[in-house]
């Protein structure tokens, strides 16, 4: 064990030179990129009231379902206390406070916590929320944390985070798109925005684990296989509404997601076919014997995640969310 936990931390010492000469490709300059008010009526002009009208009608043509896959990414995106302590915590994070990887957590989480101030501020001034419910139910998704397989290593982490950010990538995308076509504008550009954060960041995590093949491929790859064997869950899959059990809402928020669209069982299987193409997998050489064999099974995995995908149903019982006005 020890062993292992000082391996990990030689190769994150290792990967932070290259993340630090690539850390400003992947995150913006913050006096220049986007702000939550670049979106948002200013409260200090005349046409203010008649902006938070404008915005309301737009809001009214919003479906049921969209408002509530909207909101279950909104607590999301507000559990970032969550996230950020997590990733303090991964071995060879926080070693050092003024360390590289110290760095990249806080202007990562700087970064995502736009996300989640936007959405809650349009949530807000939409009309169709009712805030209460929806601030219960952040505050218990902080308190109640996740628990995403990962332990403390450092591989399994940035392989979560290299899918997650490509999941939220997507959401954030099609909810942009529905937004549009809804009539909501306003929104769509948005979660346009968000989608491209989301995007940028992907990118970081799946660099940094390209570097942890270079450098250790055997232990990447069953870091790999026992993420992928174990599922990748949702960051908010401990979300419940105000009375329920830790978890109880989590189902009725994916379903709403899957059956517009949002993020289905082939996203999934289409992100787990780009990182291992990103990743090269196939090509990876290097492996001892249980590193081919974990290759095999990720080989395998798509289309055998197909399969079950295709055998689903879409989820048809409708039900109806405490955030939700009407
Ligand atoms: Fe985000
Ligand atoms: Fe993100």
């Amino acid at each position: 064990m020890k062993f292992f936990e000082e391996k990990r931390k030689e190769v994150m010492g290792h990967i932070e030179k290259f993340m630090l000469e690539k850390m400003n490709e992947y995150l913006k300059p913050i006096d220049t990129i986007w702000q939550p008010s670049d979106f948002l009526p200013d409260a200090s002009r005349d046409t203010f009231f008649s902006e938070i009208k404008e915005m309301q009608e737009s809001a009214r043509g919003l479906s049921y379902d969209l408002v509530a896959v909207l909101i279950g990414d909104t607590i999301t995106e507000e559990a970032l206390p969550t996230y950020e302590s997590w990733l303090t915590m991964v071995e060879g994070v926080s070693d050092n406070e003024e360390g590289g990887w110290m760095k990249w957590t806080r202007h990562w989480t700087a970064e995502e916590n736009r996300h989640g101030d936007l959405l809650n501020k349009y949530l807000y001034l939409s009309g169709r929320v009712n805030m209460r419910m929806m601030e219960v139910s952040t505050q218990y998704l902080i308190a109640d944390g996740f628990d995403i397989g990962t332990g403390h290593d450092p591989y399994r982490n940035f392989i979560y985070t290299s899918f997650q950010e490509l999941a939220t990538n997507v959401s954030h995308r099609r909810v942009a798109s529905q937004a549009k076509k809804d009539g909501d504008t306003l929104l769509s550009k948005m979660c346009g925005v968000i989608a491209g954060d989301e995007a940028r960041h992907a990118k970081a995590y799946k660099y940094f684990i390209e570097k942890i093949f270079e450098v250790d491929p055997n232990e990447a790859m069953l870091a790999f296989e026992d993420m992928m064997r174990k599922k990748i869950v949702m960051p908010a899959h401990f979300l419940r509404e105000v009375g329920l059990k830790i978890g109880q809402t989590f189902g009725h928020f994916t379903d709403a997601a899957e059956r517009l669209g949002i993020y289905t069982a082939i996203d999934y299987v289409d992100i787990l076919k780009e990182l291992i193409e990103d990743w090269h997998i196939e090509s990876v050489t290097d492996l001892k014997e249980d590193g081919e064999k974990a290759r095999d099974y990720i080989m395998n995995l798509p289309n055998r995640l197909l399969r079950v995908a295709e055998r689903m149903k879409n989820p048809m019982l409708e039900y109806k969310f405490s955030w939700i006005y009407g």
